[in-house]
């Protein structure tokens, strides 16, 4: 039987809605996950606001989540960490974590970003390009598993020599400004 939920609204994750996304992820992910490296680069650190979606059925149930949080390579070059992405057990294998990540991939490029990085299942986020050989320069403050740390370029080349350690974001942060030519 084909389990079909009916139409969803995507949804710019709203205040209300934080508890609900905890609740997902630490059912998607068990209650160990705080404890990954990657939630040291979350720990203080408010996602991307503007990169959070639900997932919303009829009843008016969360059904899927998807976080994105901003990080700072090497100090140096800006970059979004994707994650978590949760779909309820029951709607999984439907397509609602591809449409979610589409939509977040395209909203990360419209707001500017140019390039993002995840921890996860490559079987599963080849298919968005994200890739393993793109990474290779780059590292997290503890240990991944490393086939399962992937990056993706939103614009062709952004991570041409990006390299060093990944640390939280900082606000504020601005990029140093290039010394300019005196043209004189
Ligand atoms: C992984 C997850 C987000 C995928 O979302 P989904 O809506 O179930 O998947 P989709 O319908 O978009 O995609 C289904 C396809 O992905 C494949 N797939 C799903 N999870 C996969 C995984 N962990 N590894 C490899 N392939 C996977 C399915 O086999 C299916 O393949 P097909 O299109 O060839 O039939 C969802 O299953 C989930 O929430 N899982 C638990 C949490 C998790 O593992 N999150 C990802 C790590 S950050």
């Amino acid at each position: 039987m084909i389990r079909d939920p009916g139409r969803l609204r995507l949804l710019r994750e709203r205040p209300r809605d934080g508890v609900a996304v905890e609740a997902m992820n630490e059912a998607a992910f068990g209650p160990d996950r705080q404890q990954k490296t990657v939630y040291r680069l979350r720990e203080g650190v408010k996602p991307i606001a503007e990169l959070c979606f639900v997932a919303i059925d009829q009843k008016d149930r969360m059904v899927a989540s998807i976080r994105n949080w901003p990080i700072l390579i090497h100090d140096k070059w800006p970059a979004v960490m994707l994650g978590p992405l949760a779909i309820a057990p029951e709607l999984r294998g439907l397509g609602y974590g591809k449409a979610l990540m589409w939509h977040s991939m395209a909203q990360s490029r419209m707001l500017g970003h140019s390039r993002i990085i995840l921890v996860g299942d490559p079987e599963y986020y080849n298919q968005f390009g994200f890739r393993r050989d793109l990474a290779l320069n780059i590292q997290l403050p503890g240990w991944v598993e490393d086939r399962r740390f992937l990056a993706l370029e939103l614009v062709a080349g952004s991570m041409i020599g990006v390299h060093g350690m990944i640390g939280k974001w900082r606000p504020g942060w601005r990029p140093s400004k290039r010394k300019t030519v005196n043209r004189k």
